[in-house]
């Protein structure tokens, strides 16, 4: 058993190690070691919790059961899950984080052990903590689950935009201030419940219609805002709980999501007050000038793998721009067989990622790291985009919304103002897909149809083991 004295010295060795956990995410190179403290800092946490001066022997088997099973789902999710999937089992995740809350938040109210002891102001700030913890949770509990449906494609991914929507949002604020103070007020259990009951359901529609109102294109910043969500809804579950650990963890989740969705919505040039508000991305919602945008529009010129090679063999610089195609194809090692080969050739071959590129942050780095691309040939959005027109070919790998021009010059697409790859300036342009199928925000790139743009068209692991033979020849 941990000591009360034994338990904070844990805890804050654990804190410790979460904050060397998040530098040591910042870069490739150290993300493992990241990974690493992380683990060994919530196994310490873990123990000094369930073994701890809150626990009773008698609850300790209630304990382990449920992290056995927990333990065993996670465990399974895990080792099954697609890459391309993370974002949805992110989005599930967050989901529980949310749901833990609320229901941590109902047991400390009725349960009347909980509240003993707090009288006057401590009380006031004890059932302040009830209140809006279940409002953090419930928003992001219904919200992660929109987001999990709108990811796996089992909720459309237009955005509902209600009428009047932020008058909507505006009320619902404004009830459960009204019903917060009503709680407040309350003397008795039952009193108190239906202003909680009431605030509960307002925030779990208010969770589903945020999410709802964000158009598919701007999903990646709505995951990495409720990872924020889900971080203060930690934060508020420690405060109920009295446990200091989950409430700098929390804050520590809270504040590296809100950083990251503050990063992403730069990265897209969206509004980081209107993610926040709901309702985003809704430039979607203004009509087409002309057709439907996800139509093809004009001719392309195919080309085929030996061809490809014969480019590459003539380039003397390349940038490959890899996405969300090449991760479903699992391809990055035969990217990567390919870079080696033209590399040696002498072909300065360096690669290009777009902040949203993939399914998820950092999607892309994941999979050329876990191909053993080295590090100092992997460059930024940022670092590259003027380099293109002194570049001889592209290489554009299963990816679409992130090299579409239409971003600059058409202001009624739904991807207008997000920065692109401009892989268009370059020489040449190769873009390696299966068909002229649109990408996620499911709009029509016009790339596709510009005089120095080639088509080669095929799966991608496909089509460059195709080019990597031909290469070899
Ligand atoms: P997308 O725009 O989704 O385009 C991917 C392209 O890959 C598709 O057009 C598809 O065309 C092609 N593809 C699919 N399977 C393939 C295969 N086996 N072989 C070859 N090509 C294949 O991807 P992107 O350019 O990476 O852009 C990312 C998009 O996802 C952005 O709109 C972004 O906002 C969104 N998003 C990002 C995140 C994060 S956090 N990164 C999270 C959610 C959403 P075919 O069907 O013709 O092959």
């Amino acid at each position: 058993m941990f000591t009360s004295e034994l338990a904070t010295v844990s805890y804050i060795g654990a804190t410790i190690l979460f904050i060397l956990s998040l530098g040591g995410l910042s870069n490739q190179e150290t993300a493992l070691r990241g990974n690493l403290y992380g683990m060994i800092g919530m196994t310490i946490a873990v123990l000094a919790t369930v073994f701890g001066p809150q626990v009773t022997w008698a609850g300790i088997p209630w304990i382990i059961g449920a992290m056995v099973i927990g333990g065993g789902i996670g465990l399974y999710a895990a080792k099954t899950v697609q890459m391309t999937q993370m974002p949805e089992l992110v989005a599930l995740m967050h989901s529980m984080v949310g749901l833990a809350a609320m229901l941590v938040g109902f047991s400390t109210f009725i349960d009347p052990e909980a509240s003993k002891g707090f009288v006057g102001a401590a009380r006031s700030i004890h059932e302040m903590e009830i209140y809006i913890g279940i409002l953090i949770g419930a928003v992001t509990f219904s919200g992660s689950i929109i987001a999990f449906g709108k990811l796996s494609g089992r909720i459309g991914g237009n955005p509902l935009l209600l009428p009047a929507r932020h008058w909507i949002n505006l009320v619902g604020l404004l009830v459960v201030i009204w019903f917060g103070r009503e709680f407040m007020n309350a003397h008795t259990i039952p009193d108190a419940t239906t202003p909680l009951i009431i605030m509960t359901v307002i925030a779990l529609l208010f969770g589903i219609h945020m999410v709802m109102a964000i158009g598919g294109a701007d999903m990646p910043v709505v995951v990495s805002m409720l990872n924020s969500y889900s971080g203060w809804a930690a934060a508020a579950t420690g405060f109920m709980l009295s446990n200091d650990l989950l409430i700098v963890t929390g804050a520590l989740v809270g504040s590296s999501g809100a950083i990251l969705s503050y990063i992403m919505c730069k990265a897209m040039a969206r509004s980081f007050i209107s993610v926040i508000a709901g309702g985003f991305g809704t430039a979607s919602a203004a009509p087409a000038p002309s057709g439907d945008p996800a139509q093809p529009a004009g001719e392309v010129f195919p080309v085929n793998a030996l061809e490809t090679a014969e480019l590459m063999r003539e380039a003397k610089s390349m940038i490959i721009v890899p996405g969300y195609g090449m991760a479903v194809a699992q391809a990055q090692h035969t990217v990567y067989e390919i870079t080696k080969l033209l590399r040696d050739k002498g072909v300065n071959v360096r690669f290009g990622i777009h902040p949203v590129a993939g399914r998820m942050p950092g999607h892309m780095n994941v999979l050329l790291a876990e191909a053993k691309v080295p590090y100092d040939i992997v460059f930024e959005m940022d670092e590259l985009n003027d380099d293109f027109p002194k570049t001889d070919l592209v290489m554009v790998i299963g990816a679409n919304d992130i090299v579409n021009p239409g971003a600059q010059d058409d202001p009624n697409s739904p991807i207008a103002g997000m920065p692109v790859l401009e892989v268009w300036k370059a020489k040449t342009s190769i873009v390696m897909k299966r068909s002229m199928a649109s990408g996620y925000a499911g709009v029509d790139n016009p790339l596709f149809y510009k005089e120095n743009n080639r088509m080669l068209f095929g799966d991608a692991k496909k089509m460059l083991v195709e080019v990597l033979t031909a290469l070899k020849a």
